[in-house]
């Protein structure tokens, strides 16, 4: 049967209004702290203060007795596991017998008020022996040093071969001959690149309630991208079976990937309240709090080889990656699989060589942030292939052009790409719309005083989805219900958390039923109500719930097209659906609207409610071989950033960001530019000023004044553009556009500072200290024509 959705679509592909949009923007949009209960209770988290300690004792008699305290629980108090379940399953909802960073939780308050839950909690003492800490992964990976962790085999298929004390495990990708490929080699650049600490900055903090209803369960509602994830953590603390907890995500301000793992530790928390009370209990973190005790981006140490012929066709690649993973593995291992995975980036290598090591240290926990492990392997990669170019005399856009993956070719993973691979696309696309060329030649010789300016190119491939790490918790599912008036309502159990997930599902829905786009309703997650879909990370959820909640369409489409063709007098093949229309093929003179339709099929008692089901693409991976086909496809981009340095300051300004991306096809073209803007401007933060500042594992500026993100004043002009090589699995050939925004923006801003003043950076962010201290110790002294026409020379 042909399919009976017809070209032009009627939603899909159509730039309408964000659902959320209104509510976020007029106030009126609801979060986790502004849900209210009758009779709830706050919980109030007592951190560790030490890096690295062992737990003697904790004397809460104090806080007991402070009025208005109903509880104070320790880690004895779990009816369950006092585990969060994760791939290494090491992190404990509270510290037990020692702490391993700055930040752990050890004892919670619960009390009438936020202001009662906040001085009782001062009043807790806790009895610290210090032990010896580490704060380096070269240092923790040193023999004799402290033990974070101690040795695990990580589990199967998570690289689990070389293990040891703090190594919380290690991946290679292999492939070719390394050694003849840098014999091969006319010019070979060894460098080593370090890439920092992120914070996620999202609007809305962590935040979580649970209430235990009078039947036994245990509801949880609250801010998060994971509510499966969820589920299990509170049923497994409170020793409950899964049926005996449900889990709301309630609109959530911003994930970015902290809002993975870590809600399933507030969730946690708040729910051993609720056990203990029998009352709801909320618990919202401040935002020092979460600045200084949620995951971040982890800080990476990149030790990267290239070798090229004189062409500029690229030979080998050896690598050595180290992330700091922190005091706890949660998601490091997978983590480091997407950062070897996609080391080699998106171009042809005849020979490959990554070690990947995911290391404790006893820091606060690393975890996923939009990229996952993608940004570090990036920097290091884009910036040395323009040291490659710059060896051999290449335009760095050329270099690219050169080796870069099209259809046919493999990727460093041995994976052969099959499909829906535009990356030459965004090249020249980028290229084109930035004026690289032109500008390039013409900042050769451009100054102004102490301002000198020039473009850089960043580029990336990401994985869609979980891959081959991830495959066994892969699937996601829908469920669709079109009432008689011609409405209709969908449930997913992905999360909405600004990325514009409920407007790009509603779309497809009302595409596949021929609704129209406001007789749709998609309903946030609710564990007891859709199948586990997964976790909402990856980038996945277009492809993956769109799929699901077309599989459910699909069944009820099948319903209406049987009702509309005894209505027509012809078999369901010879129909189609047109705009909100049911009509024989080609035939506008006999349209029947899909209402009426509804309206019949309803009467005559169709089953008018389906669930859809959605399981990726078949993907796998060889830790022994170091290959795989790693992920079902790819997103490809090209970011080319145009700058003005003050050779002087070391002071950068972003005059213009052009981001090209390959998504597939864009369901909602302004959601995709949406984030495509978004997702630079976070990568901007990145490159130019966030940095998180430690000492002996304290973060220093846990706040927003001191923790400089980018404001929309900050901005330059950024120009997004959508290129679009459909991908056959996706649905309406879609992949996904979620994090690849954020990553190649630092090398595309470190390029363009080599290429403005002749410095090299190899840590990000580029702020004015480092421009200067780069420029003063590679002995790059700019000449300086005054206005007077005096000539002096800088530094
Ligand atoms: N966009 C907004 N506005 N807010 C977010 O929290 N998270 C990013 C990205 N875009 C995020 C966002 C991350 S980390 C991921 S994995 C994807 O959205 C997840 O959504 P998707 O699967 O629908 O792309
Ligand atoms: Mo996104 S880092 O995969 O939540």
């Amino acid at each position: 049967m042909r399919d009976p959705i017809q070209l032009p679509t009627h939603t899909v592909g159509k730039r309408l209004e964000r659902l959320d949009a209104r509510a976020k923007v007029l106030g009126t949009a609801r979060y986790a702290d502004d849900m209210v209960f009758p009779g709830l209770l706050h919980l109030k988290v007592v951190f560790s203060t030490q890096a690295h300690a062992r737990l003697k004792a904790i004397r809460a008699d104090a806080a007991r007795a402070h009025p208005g305290v109903r509880a104070v629980l320790t880690a004895s108090d779990c009816p369950g596991e006092n585990l969060i379940p994760l791939v290494i399953p090491d992190l404990t909802l509270m510290a037990s017998d020692r702490v391993r960073f700055v930040g752990d939780p050890v004892c919670a308050v619960v009390a009438d008020t936020p202001e009662a839950a906040h001085d009782a909690a001062r009043l807790v003492e806790v009895d610290y022996e210090p032990l010896p800490a580490v704060f380096d992964v070269l240092e923790a990976l040193a023999p004799g040093a402290p033990v974070v962790a101690p040795p695990v085999a990580a589990p199967p298929g998570h690289g689990g071969a070389r293990t040891g004390p703090n190594l919380f495990n290690s991946l290679d990708v292999k492939l070719g001959d390394v050694a003849r490929g840098f014999e091969e080699a006319d010019v070979v650049v060894e460098q080593e690149y370090r890439t920092p600490y992120q914070a996620h900055a999202y609007l809305e903090t962590q935040g979580m309630t649970c209430v235990p209803e009078p039947d036994g369960v245990f509801a949880v509602y609250g801010s998060m991208q994971c509510p499966f994830y969820v589920h299990e953590a509170v049923a497994r603390v409170l020793g409950l079976p899964r049926h005996r907890v449900k889990v709301v995500q309630v609109g959530t301000g911003g994930g970015f990937g902290g809002k993975e793992d870590v809600p399933s530790i507030i969730a946690g928390l708040a729910a051993l309240g609720a056990w203990h009370t029998g009352r709801p209990v909320k618990l919202v973190l401040s935002r020092k709090e979460d600045f200084e005790t949620m995951s971040k981006r982890h800080p990476a140490l990149v030790r990267i080889k290239v070798g090229a012929k004189e062409d500029g066709t690229l030979t080998a690649l050896e690598e050595t990656v180290y992330l700091d993973g922190g005091a706890y593995a949660t998601l490091s291992p997978v983590v480091l699989y997407r950062a070897v995975t996609h080391a080699p980036g998106p171009y042809r290598w005849p020979s490959v060589r990554i070690t990947g090591y995911a290391v404790a240290t006893n820091k606060v926990p690393c975890g996923a942030f939009r990229g996952f492990g993608t940004l570090q392997v990036i920097f290091a990669l884009e910036s040395i292939l323009d040291e490659v170019a710059e060896r051999l005399g290449l335009d760095p856009l050329d270099l690219r052009l050169k080796n870069a993956v099209r259809v046919g070719d493999r990727l460093g993973t041995n994976q052969e790409l099959t499909e829906s691979v535009g990356f030459l696309e965004t090249l020249e696309r980028a290229a084109q719309v930035s004026g690289y060329r032109e500008k390039r030649e013409r900042y050769r010789t451009w100054q102004e005083g102490t301002k000198r300016r020039n473009l850089g190119v960043g580029c990336l491939l990401y994985g869609v989805g979980l891959g081959a790490k991830g495959k066994f918790i892969d699937r996601t599912g829908a469920h669709v219900q079109v009432y008689p008036d011609g409405s209709c309502a969908v449930s997913i159990g992905n999360a909405e958390m600004g990325q514009g997930l409920r407007t790009v599902i509603t779309q497809i829905a009302a595409e596949e039923l021929a609704l129209e786009f406001d007789k749709v309703q998609t309903f946030d997650g609710d564990t007891s109500r859709v199948p586990d879909s997964g976790p909402t990370v990856a980038s996945r959820a277009t492809v993956m719930a769109g799929n699901a909640v077309r599989d459910a369409c699909g069944r009820i489409r099948a319903e209406l097209l049987a009702e509309a063709g005894a209505l027509l007098g012809l078999p369901p093949e010879q129909l189609e659906l047109h705009g909100t229309t049911v009509r024989p093929r080609g035939d506008a003179s006999r349209a029947v609207p899909m209402r009426e339709v509804i309206a019949r099929a309803a009467h005559a008692r169709r089953p008018l409610t389906a669930s859809g089901f959605r399981l990726p693409a078949d993907t796998w991976w060889s830790d022994d071989a170091g290959q795989g086909k790693a992920y079902e496809v790819y997103t490809f981009a090209t970011n080319i950033c145009e700058l003005e340095v003050d050779v002087e300051t070391g002071e950068t300004r972003v005059l213009a960001l052009t981001a090209a991306h390959d998504i597939g096809r864009a369901i909602n073209p302004t959601l995709a530019e949406g984030q495509i803007e978004g997702g630079a401007l976070q990568g901007l933060g990145f490159a130019l000023t966030e940095e998180v500042h430690m000492d002996q594992g304290v973060i220093k500026n846990p706040r927003f004044a001191t923790y400089i993100i980018p404001t929309a004043m900050d901005a330059p002009e950024l120009r997004a553009v959508i290129v679009e090589h459909p991908y056959s699995g996706g649905p309406y050939g879609a992949k996904g556009i979620g994090e690849p925004p954020i990553m190649g923006i630092a090398p595309a801003v470190t390029n363009g500072i080599k290429a403005a003043t002749g410095a090299r950076l190899f840590e990000c962010p580029a702020t004015p200290e480092r421009v200067v201290s780069a420029m003063r110790s590679q002995d790059v002294r700019p000449e300086v024509v005054r206005p007077a026409g005096k000539v002096e020379v800088t530094m």
